[in-house]
């Protein structure tokens, strides 16, 4: 970090960045009970942060609050209640409408009711698998009302890894619909969950189904299980609404599955006081939005991007958050995101780089934003992978406002680095995601853990602990997981698992992750995770699997597999049913296509396979043979595949300056 940004002893001014955020690191008591004020508390904290050891800490350790009353009560209680909450648009259904506060607090209170009649109490877990709908907002913000710990996973997903949130977060209720809906498509859900139920422990007691008309399957057809279906609304009629219950400010607000290096998801659990403390401070400071604004974050629920963006943050703040079902473009064209703007009057618009790609590649001369009255729009936010210079242009260049590229990650919960526009909107940089929050400490470190953080050096990105409120507490049901994926690797730090550098005005790039997990149209997706799926066919020795570059979803996933020994199979006739097993095993959300076979899979001698040089291969970079490799020639294969029939191997030591961290 250079003094150009973060001069210290300069008077504290909170419209300049430097000076908010050095207070924030030289002064973290004073800085976050201060802003622990914007939410109402039923018992006020006296203090901001315990450090209970060198590893674990806890914000706002006597406060007490509930969060769904912060996000939705105590507007309707200021005399707020009329105005919109959220607005509903699908581009699926040709759906319109628009929930108000008190609405809202109605719809809440009585699911959580609904909810309580089906045995939910504090500290229980309730399974959520919606799309986007409003009723996924509903029975979050519900189980938030009880004190219930709740676990959204995402509709792309299939039923094996329904299952295995199922069997990790054991949770007594799921709440689910009948039916998504994709372009192409409807997807059933209710298949899905009787397959995972099959799968799973015996947690469940009871389905809660929002059925959607016009979509098969209902409540009714599963009755006589074990496991008691019930109907959303006859549900609702049944139970009397519920107040909110306060729990302590570390009381588990939600688990939040994501891909680690191994098939097994980490559960990522958030606390209640420090998640609804910074949420609502980032709403202004960050994406500068107050009550009454509407903000839209196109994503989904199923992601932390959806539930800090789609429903907490948005509602904490008073503001007017927008769900959308439908895609940026072919529902029904690259115009909808700017139909949706000029329709609602978007102040704000959040959305990943891969949507902004999918525009871009149907509508090369922005006619779509042309075509609409845009103006509402004062910022355009990315995140979820890395804004390639060239889209950030194309984008910037053709909106009248400013695009914001900033980074985060599930664990996170809110971003690490970003353009604050609440504070001080700096010149932008592309290609960086700015500076640090707030709260956030942030090195680079090289692979002995020594702090190299000097302009245009690039290493590991790490934060110095504590994190900030709202970052991930733990993994669920798994403490020393948590220790080992994140805090292990630089003792005092948290281990992004991604690697950047920062420039001399104290700017971050980050560049990539340093472990194997890839990033997929944002959806973050574990290369270890599917290298197991393919193992599962008979015919397959040995999988590995990277993610080569993509023009539309940033990277994708590439399997290459080797074949047991006498196994006959074509290869065509493999490749499909292995696409077809990832599809069922993973879901549709892997986007899996691209699978070859091999004779050999390049390794070294102590048979670590060698994923970044089949990587380089496959993209047809430069690439780098490692001397300890175990036979070069195993490269052929490979070489075949490449795009390029020119690659030409890159001389001399294989070095990775990079640690990769086991984010297993
Ligand atoms: N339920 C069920 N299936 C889903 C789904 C859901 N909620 N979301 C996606 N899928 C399916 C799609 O139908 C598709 O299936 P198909 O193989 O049968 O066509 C598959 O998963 C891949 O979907 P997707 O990655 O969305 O690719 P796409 O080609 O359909 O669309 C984009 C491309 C760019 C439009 C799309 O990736 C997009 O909008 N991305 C935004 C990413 C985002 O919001 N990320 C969140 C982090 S901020
Ligand atoms: P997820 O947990 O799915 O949100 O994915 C988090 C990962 O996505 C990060 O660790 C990064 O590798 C990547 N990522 C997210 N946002 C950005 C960004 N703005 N720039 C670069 N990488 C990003």
């Amino acid at each position: 970090m250079t003094d150009a940004l973060l001069t210290p002893n300069q008077p504290v001014r909170d419209d300049h960045y430097a000076p908010v955020w050095q207070r924030s690191i030289d002064d973290p008591e004073g800085f976050w009970l201060e802003t622990a004020e914007l939410i109402d508390w039923h018992r006020k904290p006296t203090r901001a942060v315990e450090m209970r050891s060198d590893t674990e800490w806890r914000w706002f350790p006597d406060g007490e609050l509930n969060t769904c009353y912060n996000a939705v009560d105590r507007h309707v209680e200021a005399g707020n209640g009329d105005r919109t909450a959220i607005i509903y648009d699908s581009a699926m259904t040709g759906t319109q409408s628009r929930i108000s506060y008190a609405e809202l607090q109605e719809h809440v209170a009585r699911f959580a009711g609904v909810l309580r009649n089906a045995g939910v109490g504090v500290g229980d877990r309730v399974l959520i698998y919606l799309p986007m709908i409003p009723e996924a907002i509903i029975s979050m913000l519900a189980c938030a009302r009880i004190g219930a710990i709740h676990s959204v996973v995402f509709g792309g997903f299939a039923s094996s890894e329904l299952a295995v949130r199922l069997n990790d977060a054991e949770p007594k209720v799921i709440v689910t619909t009948n039916g998504g809906l994709e372009p192409n498509r409807v997807v059933e859900y209710l298949p899905i969950i009787e397959k995972a139920l099959a799968r799973s422990s015996d947690s469940v007691e009871t389905v809660i189904v929002a059925e959607r008309s016009r979509i098969p399957g209902s409540a009714a057809d599963y009755q006589g299980g074990p496991v008691r279906y019930l109907d959303w609304k006859e549900a609702e009629c049944a139970a009397e609404p519920v107040a909110p219950v306060p729990v302590p400010a570390n009381h588990p607000a939600y688990i939040l599955y994501t891909s680690g290096t191994t098939g097994n998801p980490k559960g990522i659990v958030r606390d209640t006081g420090g998640h609804a403390v910074a949420l609502t401070r980032s709403m202004s400071k960050i994406y500068g939005i107050g009550a009454g604004d509407v903000f839209w974050t196109a994503s989904d629920v199923g992601w932390v991007v959806g539930h800090s963006y789609i429903v907490y943050a948005p509602l904490l703040a008073g503001a007017t958050t927008l769900i959308y079902e439908g895609k940026p473009v072919g529902t029904p064209d690259s115009g909808a995101f700017f139909r949706v703007i000029e329709q609602y009057g978007v102040k704000v618009l959040f959305t990943a780089p891969t949507a902004v790609r999918a525009i871009r590649r149907e509508d090369p001369e922005l006619e779509g934003a042309n075509r609409h009255d845009i103006s509402s729009l004062e910022a355009l936010f990315l995140a979820g992978e890395r804004t390639d210079p060239e889209t950030y242009h194309w984008l910037n260049d053709g909106l009248h406002c400013p695009v914001i590229d900033h980074w985060w990650q599930t664990e996170t919960g809110w971003a690490i680095c970003v353009n604050p526009r609440g504070i001080e909107l700096l010149p932008s940089k592309p290609g960086s995601t700015s500076v640090p929050c707030p709260g956030v400490d942030l090195r680079i470190l090289d692979a002995a853990g020594n702090d190299v953080t000097e302009p245009g050096v690039e290493g590991n990105i790490a934060l110095k602990l504590p994190l900030p409120p709202g970052y991930l507490l733990t993994v669920w049901g798994d403490p020393e997981r948590f220790s080992r994926s994140y805090l292990e690797a630089f003792p005092g730090y948290y281990a992004t698992g991604d690697s950047g550098y920062v420039d001399e005005d104290g700017f971050v790039y980050v560049m990539g992750r340093t472990d194997d997990v890839i990033n997929v149209a944002g959806h973050r997706l574990s290369t270890g995770a599917l290298e197991e799926v393919l193992a599962m066919h008979d015919a397959v020795a040995e999988a590995a699997v990277v993610g080569v570059a993509d023009a539309l979803k940033g990277s994708r996933a590439y399997g290459i597999v080797t074949l047991k020994h006498g196994f006959e199979v074509e290869d065509a006739v493999l490749e499909k049913e292995l696409v077809a097993l990832v599809r069922e095993h993973i879901g549709p959300v892997a986007a899996f296509r691209d699978v070859a076979v091999v004779a050999r899979l390049p390794k070294t001698r102590s048979g670590k396979i060698l994923r970044k040089t089949i990587r380089q291969i496959l993209d047809g970079e430069k690439y780098q043979v490692p001397p300890t490799i175990e036979d070069i020639t195993v490269l052929d294969d490979l070489l075949a595949l490449a795009p390029q029939p020119d690659v030409v191997p890159a001389t001399g030591m294989f070095t990775v300056p990079i640690r990769t961290v086991a984010q297993n």
